[in-house]
């Protein structure tokens, strides 16, 4: 029993706070529900979104009243759809498929043919999912999962609107919630035209849109890591810390996408997104609770408070890069202009690298350095704290020189935390070696880590849309990127933007730290 008067329970210099990660988890039961997903033939559907569904029955996870509707255009059956969706859980889930589990698990799933501009086909869909309803016990929730062009994000949601399919959001006794992937928009514009067309027909906590990256388990420690912790808050200020940087490195090249890259480019498909929600999370202030608008308004506030650059700026802080043909892993692979459905002469950036300031009280006068491309040497997310040097009195002379002390958030691979110091190398010389202190998931906690969209798609059956972008956010991230697209835009690639496959970026990249007597952090 707790005794109010024993000294231990009383607050003492550097305790934590109690409020963000005190409470018990409690697990609620997830709500009976159905998920539609539309472009059911696509990619994403069959690699991550079923093996998802499949991982979550798996785990108990998914609601005892649940079913899975593909929605897409080709005519086919539900048994034909069943034995694809088999075929993608067996190549691409994390844990093996068993005959019997997939067997009841596709037993799930159903199939329904329509186009996406079809009145007709969004009333069929209506009565049959109400069938479904009545069949299996689901309430009347819907979830619609967008998983199609952003073209097509708000005609879907105005022709569900439209035909009954999306339900006024004060209606407590059943819930629809849409989906969208990623891009929202593709700049500062298009974004705030897609929220005013989409806000017809849905309120904002029915919209969640996913960046898979916030249901990285890595991503989702930042927070963890910062503030349950009490000895590093202290020194996460410019007081200690000289720079920030973070890669996301990609050894991949586009794959098959080569019409999506010349509508989007790198910078649109990592850096408004993924990127910069990994940074606001490195750096932003600690939120008053868990709940998911305390969260987001914290990353609001860090977003709003990044530097707007002009021109001159841009030319001096950002750089964009295009890989020519090189190696990666040992082997040759082409250059971008030579990739299928690529313009031969595209000024499409795979790469780019930027110099970014945060005008705020924590941040001020620390540089926050980010890399993003594909076709580098290696597949790599990575974020590196580095921190000032101590005074130069004792050890920062000939041999007795230390390196500068950096935290190393391993995102993936090799999902982990490491510590760099600096160590006496044992012996009678007093030299000095840095030396790292590591932390791995797998060895740890010895089970593999859950897919991020298994995380996500639980959490919106759950109707917790933490782990999800809300509309300031993006809107604040293309304040700050839309003008840097334009610069770019309005220039021609130079031969220095070019660099060769397998190789991190253009040489630019390396200027941009080497002028401020900075490097990379080795990777
Ligand atoms: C996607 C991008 O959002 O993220 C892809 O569209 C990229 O181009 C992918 O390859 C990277 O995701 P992950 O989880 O492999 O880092």
């Amino acid at each position: 029993m707790q005794d109010g008067n024993n000294e231990n329970s009383k607050p003492k210099a550097g305790d934590l706070p109690d409020g963000l990660f005190t409470e018990s988890g409690s697990e609620k039961t997830p709500p009976p529900c159905i998920l539609v997903i539309f472009g059911a033939s696509g990619d994403l559907t069959g690699k991550k979104l079923i093996p998802a569904l499949y991982n979550l029955m798996d785990d108990g996870l998914l609601p005892a009243n649940f079913v899975c509707v593909g929605f897409a255009r080709r005519e086919k059956t539900h048994e034909a759809f069943r034995a694809e969706m088999s075929e993608h859980i067996k190549n691409y889930s994390r844990t093996k498929a068993e005959e019997n589990e997939l067997q009841a698990f596709t037993e799930k799933l159903f199939y329904f043919q329509s186009d996406f501009d079809n009145d007709t086909g969004y009333q069929n869909l209506n009565t049959y999912l109400s069938d479904l309803d009545k069949k299996y016990g689901t309430m009347g929730n819907r979830i619609y999962y967008l998983s199609v062009q952003p073209t097509y994000f708000s005609p879907i949601a105005e022709k569900l609107q439209k035909n009954g399919l999306i339900y006024d959001d004060a209606d407590k006794s059943k819930f629809s919630r849409l989906i969208i992937e990623k891009p929202f928009g593709r700049d500062l514009n298009s974004a705030l035209d897609l929220q005013a067309e989409m806000t017809k027909n849905l309120a904002e906590n029915q919209i969640y849109r996913i960046d898979h990256y916030l249901g990285k388990e890595t991503v989702q420690n930042l927070l963890v890591f910062r503030f349950s912790n009490a000895i590093f808050e202290g020194l996460w200020n410019n007081r200690y810390v000289d720079n920030i940087q973070i890669t996301v490195g990609e050894s991949i090249g586009i794959e098959e996408r080569g019409d999506f890259y010349e509508s989007a480019g790198l910078v649109r498909d990592i850096i408004q997104n993924h990127l910069m929600q990994v940074l606001s999370l490195v750096t932003m202030e600690p939120p008053s609770s868990l709940s998911a608008d305390s969260i987001r308004d914290e990353k609001v506030k860090l977003l709003s408070a990044i530097r707007h650059y002009k021109d001159e700026e841009i030319d001096k802080y950002t750089l964009r890069g295009q890989y020519k043909e090189g190696f990666v892993n040992g082997e040759k692979v082409a250059a971008y202009r030579s990739e299928n459905k690529v313009n031969p002469e595209s000024n499409v950036e795979t790469f780019a690298a930027m110099r970014l300031s945060i005008d705020n009280w924590r941040w001020a006068g620390v540089p926050i350095y980010i890399r993003a491309g594909k076709r580098l040497p290696k597949r790599t997310t990575e974020i590196c704290v580095m921190f000032k040097k101590p005074p130069g009195v004792l050890f920062n002379k000939n041999e007795h020189e230390s390196a500068p002390n950096c935290f190393i958030f391993r995102i993936q691979p090799n999902e982990g935390i490491s510590i760099a110091c600096n160590s006496k190398v044992p012996g009678t010389a007093n030299l000095i070696q840095p030396v790292t202190m590591d932390f791995q998931y797998d060895n740890f906690f010895g089970k593999s880590v859950p897919e991020a969209y298994e995380r996500l798609i639980h959490d919106c059956i759950m109707g917790d849309n933490t782990l999800f972008a809300r509309v300031d956010e993006a809107i604040h991230s293309w304040r700050f990127i839309t003008p840097i697209l334009e610069r770019w835009n309005s220039q021609k690639f130079t031969p220095e933007d070019f660099y060769n496959a397998g190789t991190w970026g253009p040489k630019g990249a390396d200027m941009l730290l080497q002028s401020e007597g900075r490097k990379w952090k080795m990777i």
